[in-house]
C-alpha cells in the first residue's frame, strides 16, 4: 500500500528501544505516535508533534507493541493428535514418540492439505498479533517431504528451519547412523536452499550429542544457522551443545543445571547500542509445551537472573503445544515462570528477535519494518492480566492494517 500512514493517540508505546523512555528495556513512551512509510517505521515520537500523513489510524489512546515474534513453531504437518491431547489429561507422560504419528499423515497429505494448514495457522497467529514467525519442517523425514515442508514454510516465512533430524523414521530404526548420513548428505543439500537455520531434536530417545553436533555442524558448513531443541523431557547434553556451536538459540530449556546456566551466561557480550548486553545463544522458553504435556514449567527467573536473554515463543505444533497464541504464553510465562510482565512481553518481541538474530523487527524505531500490534487495553500488563480474553484489537505487517 503507498502514502504515508500514522498510528496516532497511543496511550502506551512499547518501543524496546532501551532508554527511549520509561520501563527500563521496554522503552515505554506516553501519547505517542508512529509514522509509517513504505512499510517501514519512518518516525517515532510524541503524538503532540507528530508529522502529517495520507492516512491514520487512531489508536484511542490504547497501548501499542511491536508484533510478536514466534521464533519457534511446526506449522507444515497433517493430521490431528487430540486422543494423545486426552490421553495426557487422563495421566500418560509425553514422550516425543506421537512425532511418529504426525510424520505419517504428513508423507500421506498432498502438498495443497499442507499449505492450507500453513495458511490457517499463520493467520491464526497473525490475527493474535504474530507478525514474524519461524516455521520448520519435521514431519517429512525423507529427502523430498522435507524439501516439500521447507518449500511450503517459505511461501509463509523467511525464517525456515530444516529439522530433518526431528526423529529417526520408523525405516531407519535400527540404523540410526544411517539416517544421520542421509540427514547430514543429500536431505542437506535439498533442504539448505530453502532454508535459513538447522535444527535438531536433542533428547533422549531422539538424537544424542554425537549425532546432533554431526547434523549441525554439516548444517553450518552448508551455510545455516544453528538452533537447537534442547532439555525438553530431561537433562541432557542440548544445551551445552547449543552453546558451543554458537547456536542462535536453545529452546525448551526445561531442565537445566547450574553448568548449562552458567554456560549460556558466558555467552553475554555488550549491546551496541545502549541495551544493556545480551547473550549470543537465547534461551527460548516454549511454555505451550509445559501446558498442554502437564509438566513442570522452565524456571525463566534463573536464567535472567543469571544474565541469560530469553524469548518466548508458542512451538506450535499438533502435538506437545497446539496453540499459536503469544498472549497466552506471555501469560504463562508471568503466572508460572516467574517473569515479571514486562520481562514477557520484553521476551515475547525484543526476545524472539534475538533469538532470530534479527534486528528489524521486535523493536519501534525510525527504519524497522512496521509491524506493530494495537491492543485493546490500556497498557502491556494487561496481556498477562487478563488471560484468555482476545486483546489484540489491530496489527498492521509490514506497514499494512490487517
Ligand atoms: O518442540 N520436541 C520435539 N518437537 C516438538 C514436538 C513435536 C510433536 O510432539 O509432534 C516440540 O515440542
Ligand atoms: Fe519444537
Amino acid at each position: 500500500m503507498s502514502g504515508s500512514l500514522l498510528v496516532d493517540n497511543i496511550g502506551e508505546l512499547v518501543t524496546n528501544v532501551a532508554g527511549a523512555g520509561e520501563g527500563g528495556p521496554l522503552g515505554i513512551r506516553r501519547r505517542a505516535a508512529v509514522l509509517v512509510e513504505e512499510g517501514r517505521v519512518a518516525w517515532v515520537g510524541p503524538a503532540a508533534i507528530a508529522p502529517a500523513a495520507d492516512r491514520r489510524v487512531d489508536a484511542d489512546g490504547a497501548a501499542v507493541l511491536p508484533g510478536f515474534v514466534d521464533s519457534h513453531a511446526h506449522l507444515v504437518f497433517a493430521g490431528d493428535r487430540a486422543a494423545e491431547f486426552a490421553a495426557r489429561m487422563s495421566g500418560q507422560p509425553y514422550t516425543g514418540g506421537g512425532i511418529r504419528t504426525t510424520v505419517a499423515a504428513t508423507r500421506a497429505a498432498s502438498d495443497d492439505t499442507l499449505r492450507e494448514t500453513v495458511r490457517r495457522l499463520r493467520a491464526e497467529a497473525l490475527r493474535q498479533g504474530t507478525t514474524t514467525m519461524e516455521i520448520k519442517s519435521g514431519y517429512g523425514l525423507t529427502v523430498a517431504d522435507e524439501v516439500r515442508s521447507l518449500r511450503i514454510a517459505a511461501e509463509a516465512s523467511d525464517e525456515t528451519t530444516f529439522l530433518g533430524a526431528h526423529l529417526v523414521p520408523p525405516e531407519y530404526a535400527d540404523r540410526p547412523d544411517d539416517y544421520v548420513g542421509l540427514v547430514c548428505g543429500p536431505m542437506l543439500r535439498a533442504a539448505a536452499p530453502h532454508a535459513r537455520w538447522i535444527d535438531v531434536f536433542c533428547e533422549r530417545g531422539a538424537f544424542d550429542a554425537d549425532h546432533a553436533r554431526a547434523i549441525l555442524t554439516c548444517g553450518q558448513a552448508a551455510g545455516l544457522g544453528v538452533r537447537v531443541h534442547a532439555n525438553q523431557l530431561g537433562p541432557g547434553p542440548g544445551v551445552r551443545l547449543a552453546v558451543e556451536l554458537g547456536a542462535a538459540s536453545a529452546d525448551h530449556c526445561t531442565h537445566l543445571s547450574d553448568g548449562d546456566i552458567d554456560a549460556l551466561a558466558a555467552t553475554r557480550v555488550d549491546g551496541s547500542d545502549g541495551d544493556g548486553g545480551h547473550t549470543t545463544t537465547v534461551a527460548t522458553l516454549l511454555p505451550g509445551a509445559e501446558f498442554s504435556t502437564r509438566s513442570p514449567y522452565p524456571d525463566a527467573r534463573r536464567l535472567l537472573d543469571a544474565g541469560v536473554t530469553v524469548a518466548l515463543a508458542t512451538d506450535c505444533n499438533p502435538g506437545s503445544s497446539y496453540t499459536s497464541s503469544m498472549p497466552f504464553c506471555v501469560a504463562l510465562a508471568v503466572r508460572e515462570m516467574g517473569m515479571t510482565p514486562a520481562e514477557a512481553v520484553w521476551a515475547a518481541t525484543a526476545g524472539g528477535a534475538r533469538a532470530l538474530r534479527r534486528d528489524d523487527v521486535g523493536v519501534l524505531r525510525p527504519g524497522v519494518r512496521a509491524d506493530l500490534t494495537i491492543l485493546d487495553a490500556p497498557t502491556h500488563l494487561h496481556l498477562a492480566y487478563r488471560p484468555g480474553v482476545p486483546l489484540i484489537r489491530q496489527v498492521l505487517h509490514n506497514g499494512v492494517p490487517t
